[in-house]
């Protein structure tokens, strides 16, 4: 005030911020402050606005931690999900699968057996079920590689996004274009797994959505940054009308991105195609599992 007096320059005036305060029995309290002067003839007047914002503060504090507390709760659901898939998965292929090839020979076993003491009609029969138990090891197969691909476990992130991608052309007749790491990357679980499933979210996404004839995917190694890229050359949308959707998809996508601590970011208008952005940092990577 004393600088105001005399220069007339003041960094504190007409504004509000906020400062810790003594209160008189002496413990100290956050208070907002806002000081505005007042010419009055002749004499120099200062208004002073004081809120005690005590518990505004405890109340953004609260917030804070249940809205952490609810981002860890997501992101252990999130590895429950994963874990369970990977059991499941594990279970149908290698239970499964072995008892329905055991079945599988079993039934070449009968057919030569009884070759000369059955008819036709049951020799066609047993040639159906052999068929039928081929169907059934490869539905099997697809189910278990659907709900965790082994070769994310077994091969990495490289080998499971060209399987992913190549399966995705055949199936929805969109042309996929795949730039990928020279070599795979020992990466961790959390960002193997993150990125496949974004990488799965946002193809789901283009598949229903972009009426796209390309998409472009790109997994790129820049220093210690891992950045992946789904282009596609679709209808696009207005990323502004989010708020008001009801889906988790790019929710889930950018809570994703959150736990491998890296960002997600989807770039779209309409008319100009959607790109889908993720960096993610390696250096810390210990620190996750
Ligand atoms: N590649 C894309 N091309 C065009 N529109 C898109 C694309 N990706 C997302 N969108 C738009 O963004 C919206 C939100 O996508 P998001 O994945 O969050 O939810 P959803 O797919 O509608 O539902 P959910 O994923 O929860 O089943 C979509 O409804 C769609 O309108
Ligand atoms: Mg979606």
């Amino acid at each position: 005030l004393q600088r105001h007096l005399v220069t007339g320059e003041s960094t504190m005036l007409n504004r509000v911020f906020e400062i810790t305060a003594l209160h008189r029995s002496g413990y100290e309290f956050p208070i907002e402050l806002a000081i505005v002067p007042i010419k009055k003839t002749g004499d120099d007047f200062y208004c002073a606005f004081i809120r005690d914002i005590t518990e505004r503060k405890r109340e953004g504090e609260r917030l804070r931690e249940s809205y952490e507390e609810i981002r860890r709760l997501a992101s252990h659901l999130q590895d429950v999900r994963e874990e369970e898939r990977l059991i499941i998965s594990r279970e149908i292929h290698d239970q499964l699968g072995q008892q329905l090839t055991i079945m599988k020979m079993d039934i070449n076993w009968l057919k030569k057996r009884t070759m000369l003491a059955v008819n036709d009609a049951t020799k066609e029969k047993m040639d159906e079920l052999n068929l039928m138990m081929d169907d059934m090891i490869k539905t099997v197969r697809k189910i278990a590689t659907d709900l965790r691909p082994s070769l994310l476990d077994d091969l990495g992130l490289g080998a499971a996004l060209e399987w992913h991608l190549s399966e995705f052309e055949k199936r929805a007749g969109i042309d996929v274009h795949y730039e990928g790491l020279p070599q795979e990357l020992p990466l961790s679980v959390t960002i193997k797994t993150g990125l496949f499933r974004i990488v799965q979210e946002s193809l789901t996404n283009v598949a229903r959505y972009a009426k796209a004839k390309k998409v472009l995917v790109t997994l790129k190694h820049i220093d210690d940054i891992l950045s992946l890229t789904i282009r596609d050359d679709g209808v696009g949308f207005d990323p502004a009308e989010l708020a008001t959707k009801k889906s988790f998809g790019i929710v889930g996508m950018r809570e994703r991105s959150a736990m491998m601590s890296g960002k997600y970011s989807i770039l779209s208008s309409p008319g100009q195609g959607t790109t889908v952005k993720v960096i993610v940092p390696l250096l810390i990577e210990s620190e996750l599992k």
